[in-house]
């Protein structure tokens, strides 16, 4: 699947994002090993923090539909800068996808690349526990 592909259904699947609070949508797209794409946007709440960001929810959607490796996401949202994952989805990202290519853009273009470790440079995770 091209890098587009996984951005263009990031963009459609922002369009459902639930954001009446912040009005800042967003949407994201998984590619699981086996080259299948599954989408999410964030969903706010009244409580504010119970929203859910785009990125959980593609992870979730994706965990709870039997895919266990991944390959790259994508995340847009509609700003000039890079709007990249925030610390809670990196650390979930990292605990269930590991080193993640992690592919940004908004509207019109790409808007920056990243491997997750990058952007998570010293994890915490589950090998620590044993
Ligand atoms: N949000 C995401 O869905 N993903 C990000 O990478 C950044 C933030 C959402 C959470 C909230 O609904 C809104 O954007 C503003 O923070």
């Amino acid at each position: 699947m091209s890098d587009s592909e996984l951005v263009r259904a990031a963009r459609q699947a922002r369009r459902r994002a639930h954001a009446p609070f912040s009005r800042f949508k967003v949407g994201a797209a998984i590619e699981t090993a086996g080259g299948a794409i599954v989408t999410g946007c964030n969903i706010e709440n009244a409580t504010y923090g119970l929203t859910i960001c785009a990125e959980r929810v593609a992870i979730f959607k994706a965990l709870s539909e039997g895919h266990r490796r991944f390959r790259r996401i994508a995340i847009v949202a509609d700003t000039t800068a890079p709007t990249p994952p925030c610390g809670a989805c990196r650390q979930i990202l990292w605990e269930f996808a590991g080193d993640l290519e992690i592919i940004l853009a908004n509207l019109r273009r790409e808007t920056g690349r990243f491997r997750l470790g990058a952007l998570l440079p010293v994890p915490f995770d589950g090998r620590l526990l044993k």
